[in-house]
């Protein structure tokens, strides 16, 4: 068995957990919104078409945010196609994914979703083939109380009250040469501060989310990004970044140390971010908006071939890459004081933790830790100081076995610990230790994993990878020990004082 030590100290952390780190991101894509959330031909529908199976799956994920509509599909979309009455919405042609998009699900249908579902929305505006005007006209429409024409068409589409929609994202990706209307950094930094500047106008409340570059593999990494932030610091608030990760060299062992990659891309933007507030010898703050990650293995059908709801990136999930996702969130936890919201890409059939047929639903491996995650980090992230061992990650090298994160809630005085234990064939034994406080009593151990990484939940077995309790221990010094499957996952929950 591995052995591993994890010091922590209650007065040594990077601040407060920004509970948006575990929102999500819904975008017209293969069957995500048809079939996915809306689906007014199942037995499992309520009466507004909305999957009641999903709406209960993602409560329990606590996604404070969901991104909509997209990605890809927004730098194509007029929002203005998706309100009205049903029957006179157009049909068109989705460029980003080669599908019909029919309309029958749009802004005002979203906004009831995000009711029924208690998640506030978090919009993208079309930056691609739209301008600046068209965008302040959504949030006009979205925002605004009446009075002016799109306010008042919300009001004559049945929607008195605004939907107070507080961040936008200023497009998706606008740095990709796939993306319908992508510009040279500066065209676009030019396009998101006029966006920025107009939407601002309206609604001093908002907050704005503009692209950063989509991915550490484009050429685009962190150049794009300075361009960006140089010209609209002052405009915006937040800068996006985007990762997806697989295992492409199907080598496990290097692919369960991805969690090295997701903290360098985090620490990358830390250190641009503060590199432009210096330049700008500004006082206010930009943060990350990580609104796009999750896995995904970019080998299926991307082409809807202009079908309605295609099979489109349906993903199977297994042990290994949940154990990937809980890195993701441990990094962003680790990071607290730069990423403040961070959406899963995406949350239902397309690269998702939930899968639907038009009477089931299949919960895959990565459901559980993000729900764990979501339920049990509160307060101060502390910062990890670890005695561990390494293990041969392929083209990775040597790599710490253990990816520690730890959240402190000071008012019910507990702690939860998140534990990775990236080898796959030993178990390990992990102290915990608080240098200012003692570990007084274990509330719950939920583990996920052990045995082989290549498990996954499956219409005909869909309880495969499912967590379980465990048990903990605090020792004679006030130290908590606990056992993670090789490879696995552990949350602990304690008392200290
Ligand atoms: O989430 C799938 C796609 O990935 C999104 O549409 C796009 O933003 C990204 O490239």
């Amino acid at each position: 068995m591995l052995q591993a030590k994890a010091y922590f100290d209650t007065h040594h952390h990077v601040g407060v957990i920004d509970q948006r780190i575990f929102s999500g991101f819904l975008e017209h894509l293969g069957r995500a919104v048809y079939e996915g959330v809306y689906d007014p031909e199942s037995p499992l529908s309520d009466e507004q078409g909305f999957r009641r199976d999903v709406l209960e799956a993602l409560r329990a994920m606590r996604m404070p945010l969901v991104r909509y509509p997209g990605g890809n599909f927004v730098s194509c979309y007029d929002w203005t196609d998706g309100i009205g009455p049903r029957e006179q919405r157009p049909v068109r042609v989705d460029y980003a994914w080669k599908s019909r998009e029919t309309n029958q699900f749009g802004t005002d249908e979203f906004m009831a979703w995000c009711q029924e579902t208690g998640i506030a929305p978090m919009m993208a505006v079309n930056l691609g083939t739209g301008t600046p005007k068209e965008a302040s006209a959504l949030l006009e429409y979205c925002n605004l109380p009446g009075g002016t024409y799109w306010a008042d068409r919300r009001i004559q589409n049945g929607h008195e009250q605004p939907y107070d929609v507080r961040l936008w994202c200023l497009g998706n990706e606008m740095d990709g040469d796939w993306q319908a209307g992508h510009v040279p950094a500066e065209v676009y930094a030019q396009r998101a501060k006029a966006a920025a500047i107009i939407m601002k106008g309206l609604d001093a409340s908002i907050e704005t989310v503009a692209c950063g570059s989509s991915g550490r593999g484009m050429s685009t990494y962190l150049h794009w990004d300075r361009t960006v932030l140089e010209y609209c610091w002052e405009n915006i608030d937040y800068i996006s970044a985007h990762r997806y990760s697989e295992n492409r060299r199907g080598d496990s062992a290097w692919f369960l140390a991805e969690g090295v990659e997701i903290d360098r891309v985090v620490e990358d933007y830390a250190a641009l971010l503060n590199y432009v507030r210096g330049v700008k010898r500004s006082q206010k703050r930009v943060y990350l908006s990580f609104d796009e990650w999750n896995v995904w293995y970019k080998n299926m059908e991307m082409d809807g071939k202009g079908e309605s709801a295609p099979h489109l990136l349906e993903e199977v999930y297994n042990l290994e890459d949940a154990l990937v996702c809980a890195q993701y969130l441990s990094s962003f936890i680790r990071h607290a004081d730069v990423v403040k919201v961070a959406c899963l890409a995406q949350i239902v059939n397309v690269i998702a933790p939930l899968l639907t047929k038009r009477d089931g639903l299949l919960v895959q491996s990565i459901y559980y830790p993000i729900v764990s995650f979501a339920q049990h980090a509160r307060g101060l992230s502390l910062v990890p100081a670890l005695e561990c061992p390494t293990y041969k990650a392929g083209e990775r090298g040597d790599v710490a076995a253990l990816d520690a994160a730890m959240s402190y809630d000071e008012a019910s005085g507990t702690v939860a610990a998140f534990l990775v234990n990236r080898e796959q064939r030993q178990e390990m034994r992990v102290v915990l230790s608080l240098g200012d406080q003692r570990f007084c009593e274990v509330l719950s151990v939920e583990v996920l994993g052990g045995g082989d990484a290549k498990a996954a939940n499956t219409w005909e077995e869909p309880k495969r990878v499912t967590p379980r309790s465990a048990e903990a221990h605090v020792n004679e010094a006030g130290e908590l020990i606990v056992t993670v499957p090789a490879p696995g996952l552990a949350v602990v929950r304690a008392r200290v004082s």
